[in-house]
């Protein structure tokens, strides 16, 4: 998709499609209260061309309302889209964001591959947020899961203009739209990963995937395998892949900023199972396929380092990607097996399917030995998650409350919802062994905070953070702004996070 932004008078832009955001000004509730559309424009031409709409009563402006005027009187563009924010007092840069996504999503199933997008205007939408907003809105709604279809369509956009007023800081507003290229463009580049079968996409090409990036993005990286997990002595994360014929994948890659040689290095770390049966402990055949997903949280790592690697911030990053696939097998693992994690803590393996843990166990401790001195993760990790959280937000877990602060305020600047869960001793309690330190599943009660309490053993007392995407990266109903398919949840808040440490 190609993106201009440009700061014309709107009456004269010809376009296939111009798209014009509206909201709702009425405050009163009841029966009586009707609504009252307004349009976030002063372009005189483009409210007349909206005006009679606008007092039929017939148009809303609720959330992603999309109304479409064919050759609108005296404006040079073909047709007028209205996209709704919903109530004025709601309204934010995200109902922009989403906004956007529904005014591509309203375009290419009807074949019209080029947008002029109007940046609103309200003082309730600071215009650089919004532009930024905008423009990741559009690559997020432009993505499509059809890759393997025959029949496939290219229904891509072709281009995506922003318009801003005339007298907007121009050079601000040119910053905002390029980081939300970049931005909007890693987000979609998880996803395509995380879109992958586990047949295309097996460890080794995941790691080929993010070794190609990283020589794209100029990262510094490397893609290890077998040998090197035996030699750091990852038991933990060799007990997960030992059942499969692929050969599992542990993926490094570097951001070093140039004359950045001390403060805080931030390690990611991801999940990047490519397919989980659930291995001995194996899953029901109901929804197994969905399990190709179970490395998106290694996707987000990847998605993060590119946007990290083009927008540069002045702070050392690390990312730890540790791919392998779940199998049952002879060689596989077995439920009372124990293992020693590369930390030299042993664990009792009580269910083969609680191997997102297992794998980042020794990924953390290995992102720590990297020389990270803050530490993230993200995995598609418990169902338990998703039965606390469904799938409206993510879980959230933290050691330290000042490093969750700034995640915290990175949320205002992502959108991404996350709900924080507590961890504490009498959850930790729940995963000591008998036979060994620690068990690698809790019991059925607190699943999702008794996973995290094992992760925390590997942070140790480095500061932490653990994301459980299980429940959110997958969009199970398209949505006006998003297909149905890999979501790319977590990209924008690891970045956002990311950025918040720049010396
Ligand atoms: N990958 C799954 C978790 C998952 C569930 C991801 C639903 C996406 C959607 C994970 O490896 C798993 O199997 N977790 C088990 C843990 C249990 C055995 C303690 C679970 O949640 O049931
Ligand atoms: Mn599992
Ligand atoms: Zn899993």
């Amino acid at each position: 998709m190609k993106t201009h932004l440009s700061f014309a008078h709107l009456a004269g832009i010809e376009t296939e499609l111009m798209a014009v955001l509206a909201v709702d000004l009425q405050t009163a509730k009841g029966p009586d209260a009707k609504p009252e559309p307004a349009l976030l424009t002063s372009d005189e031409a483009v409210k007349a061309a909206a005006a009679a709409v606008l007092s039929s009563g017939e148009y809303k402006a609720g959330a992603n309302e999309a109304l479409l005027l064919h050759a609108p009187a005296g404006l040079a563009a073909k047709r007028l889209l209205l996209v709704g924010l919903g109530k004025q007092a709601k309204a934010t840069v995200h109902s922009v964001r989403n906004a956007a996504g529904t005014a591509v999503r309203f375009a290419k199933p009807r074949g019209i591959r080029e947008l002029t997008f109007v940046l609103p205007e309200s003082e309730l939408l600071p215009s650089v947020s919004a532009t930024r907003a905008a423009v990741e809105g559009a690559f997020v709604g432009d993505f499509d899961p059809d890759t393997y279809r025959s029949d496939r369509k290219d229904q891509s956009m072709q281009s995506f203009n922003l318009v801003a007023a005339a007298d907007a800081d121009q050079t601000a507003l040119q910053a905002a739209f390029t980081e939300g290229v970049i931005v909007g463009e890693s987000q979609n580049f998880a996803r395509s990963l995380v879109n992958e079968p586990g047949n295309k996409l097996t460890p080794t090409i995941l790691g080929q995937r993010a070794a190609l990036m990283a020589q794209e993005t100029g990262l510094e990286w490397a893609v290890y395998s077998t040998d090197k997990l035996h030699e750091l002595k990852m038991g933990a994360f060799w007990s997960v892949s030992q059942g499969s014929a692929e050969p599992p994948a542990l993926i490094v890659l570097r951001y070093e900023p140039e004359g950045v040689t001390d403060g805080p290095v931030l390690g990611l770390v991801g999940k990047g199972i490519t397919f989980d049966t659930g291995g001995i402990s194996i899953k029901p055949a109901d929804n197994m396929e969905k399990m190709k997903y179970d490395m998106a949280g290694g996707a987000a790592m990847i998605g993060a380092m590119r946007a990290i690697a083009l927008l540069k911030p002045k702070v050392r990053v690390i990312g730890v990607v540790c791919a392998a696939e779940n199998m049952p097998d002879g060689k596989a693992q077995k439920p009372g097996d124990v293992q020693t994690a590369m930390s030299g803590k042993t664990i009792e393996i009580i269910n083969t399917d609680a191997e997102g843990r297992l794998v980042l166990a020794d990924g953390l401790a290995y992102a720590k030995q990297l020389g990270a001195t803050h530490l993230i993760d993200a995995a598609t990790l418990t169902g338990a998650c998703v039965v606390a959280l469904g799938m409206v937000n993510a879980g959230a877990f933290s050691n330290d409350d000042e490093t969750y602060a700034k995640f915290d305020t990175a949320l205002a600047t992502s959108g991404e919802k996350f709900w924080r869960l507590p961890l504490g001793e009498e959850y930790a309690e729940m995963i000591k062994s008998d036979i060994g330190d620690i068990k690698n599943t809790g019991g059925r009660w607190g699943g999702a905070i008794t996973a995290a309490e094992f992760l925390r053993v590997f942070a140790e007392e480095t500061p932490w953070i653990h994301l459980d995407i299980a429940g959110m990266a997958w969009v199970e109903d398209s949505r006006p702004y998003i297909a149905k398919g890999p979501s790319g949840i977590a990209v924008r808040s690891i970045l956002e996070w990311v950025r918040s440490y720049q010396a």
